[in-house]
């Protein structure tokens, strides 16, 4: 049997992990298993993020070939149902989040699971949906309704989104910050002015807007530095703001009221930017992200014992937890995944119209949305990915760009990061020459840290989050003759959000 402990630094120092101790009663409970145990690995994650979709202890079986029951068959040609009871497993993964072991009952939690796993037909979980890769999960879905209805969100919770993140406001809006990247544009300005190659209008694209308070940071520090520069870039600036929440747009459209004539605001799908902004191929002297990769979806891949495995997910509520959320709205408790199906298809507004005998207001949709989103989990699976060139990355894009970096790391298991490196692929195109794509995030910049810790995915409010795979767009960019750097951001340097830039390589 292995067992694999991530959080290694918290093993030393003053309050070290007892590890040990907390293991016991699972060791033990799989020895006296009828498992096979030398196919059993324990692995111990430390998930920082109080809010997730991971259980205290949970299986994953690693399955012996790729395998769908006719129930998991989407129907979207995602491999065709085989027959059986369950997928042939090569291994069983039991995973561990020692930050929540010491209060758990790992005994009779380690006891159901093993139940589970003898006979599927007593679990306690009630699926929201087939099994599949991570980045189809309806937990997008959440995450994207959160941003389609924030303010409803918000007026119930009394806070704003931007005080879920860590530091309580975004880095986006550090005006130190976005006077450095200002004055680094009016340097290659003036250099293209003097050879008289400037165009008139200077193009700068956000997306991912939220709020507007970058946007408005950066607007602010633009017109000011502009007004003490010898050439008044500010006259000549177009500003285009781009969100796939027109709620969220409209928000931030009021915030730059003051630069009303210099902003565009565009509804636009950061993870494919081409489709709304090609008018701009080889024209933006700045694309400006912040905070927006870590918000799009991602599959995960594992090597384990040398072999490439697609981690598969599928979310569900705990039996007790739907039963709960069905009641508060005067529903059985197997009405729950319908109920939640229509919540992600209509949104909390029209649902109310379309159940009122079980949602006669806003609030009481609202709430069923926010009761959803807390009990919401993702159960995991290992499926064998056979061929590399088959798995779809992006619509353009193949596993193959994965095998390098799979090659050189042993058996781990990493985010392939697919939205942000579709976002990354079409936007580089739009970028002029002398221009730069800037983006505050929460990068990887080496893939080892995947060995000992976890980078999501994690729940900010009712949002997603989870880390991207930095070498993975420093290769994609660096393959399209680009220079890509993940630096430290220079406003907060000890901070996880690091600075990731792409340029044309000189
Ligand atoms: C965490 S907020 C960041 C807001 C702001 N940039 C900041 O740093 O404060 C994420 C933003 O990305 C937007 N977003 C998420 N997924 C998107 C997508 N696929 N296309 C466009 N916008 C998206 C959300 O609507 C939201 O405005």
């Amino acid at each position: 049997m292995l067992i694999d402990i991530r959080p290694v630094r918290r093993m030393r120092g003053a309050d070290p992990l007892r590890v040990a101790g907390m293991l016991e009663p699972v060791v033990d409970a799989l020895a006296a298993s009828a498992l096979d145990l030398s196919r059993v690995s324990v692995m111990c994650d430390w998930i920082q993020y109080r809010a997730n979709f991971r259980a205290v202890a949970d299986f994953r079986p690693v399955l012996a070939v790729p395998w769908r029951s006719a129930a998991d068959f989407d129907g979207a040609g995602r491999g065709a149902p085989l027959d059986g009871e369950r997928g042939a497993e090569a291994a069983l993964e039991v995973a561990l989040d020692l930050r929540r072991c010491a209060e758990a009952d790992l005994p009779a939690i380690v006891g159901r699971l093993l139940a589970e796993h003898a006979d599927p037909a007593v679990s306690d979980r009630v699926p929201l949906e087939p099994w599949g890769p991570a980045s189809r999960s309806c937990i997008w879905q959440f995450n994207s309704l959160y941003w389609q209805a924030l303010s409803l969100w918000e007026q119930s919770t009394g806070r704003e989104y931007e005080q879920a993140l860590p530091s309580g406001e975004s880095d986006a809006r550090n005006a130190e910050a976005a006077r450095d990247l200002i004055l680094e544009l009016f340097k290659t300005w003036d250099d293209l002015d003097a050879r008289g190659a400037l165009p008139a209008e200077l193009y700068v694209v956000e997306l991912g807007v939220g709020n507007g308070g970058q946007a408005r940071t950066w607007l602010d520090q633009f017109a000011a530095l502009s007004a003490g520069h010898s050439t008044d870039y500010y006259r000549r600036l177009q500003y285009l703001m781009g969100d796939y929440s027109p709620h969220v747009l409209e928000r931030a459209r009021r915030a730059v009221a003051g630069h009303a004539d210099h902003v565009t605001a565009l509804v636009v799908d950061a993870t494919h930017p081409a489709f709304s902004l090609g008018f701009l191929r080889g024209k933006a002297f700045l694309v400006y992200l912040s905070n927006v990769y870590d918000n799009l979806p991602s599959d995960e891949v594992a090597r384990i014992g040398g072999r490439t495995y697609q981690v598969e997910v599928r979310a569900y509520l705990p039996a007790a937890d739907a039963c709960r959320v069905a009641q508060t709205v005067g529903a059985p408790a197997e009405q729950a995944p319908d109920l939640v199906s229509k919540l992600l298809r209509l949104g909390p507004a029209l649902l109310c119209e379309a159940l009122p005998q079980h949602f006669p207001d806003v609030d009481r949709a609202v709430a069923f949305w926010q009761e959803v989103w807390s009990a919401v989990h993702l159960q995991e699976r290992y499926v064998p990915l056979e061929a590399l060139d088959l798995y779809a990355v992006t619509a353009d894009m193949t596993g193959e760009l994965l095998r390098p970096l799979l090659d050189s790391a042993g058996d781990i298991r990493m985010h392939v990061s697919n939205g942000a490196l579709s976002s990354f692929a079409q936007t580089l195109p739009l970028l002029h020459p002398y221009g730069r794509l800037h983006c505050h995030d929460l990068f990887l910049a080496d893939i080892r840290g995947y060995r000992s810790g976890f980078f999501g995915p994690g729940k900010y409010d009712g949002s997603v989050v989870n880390w991207i795979n930095g070498p993975l767009l420093h290769r994609l960019g660096s393959r399209n003759g680009y220079d890509v750097r993940i630096a430290p951001f220079v406003a907060r340097p000890s901070a996880n959000v690091k600075t990731l830039s792409a340029q044309v390589r000189e």
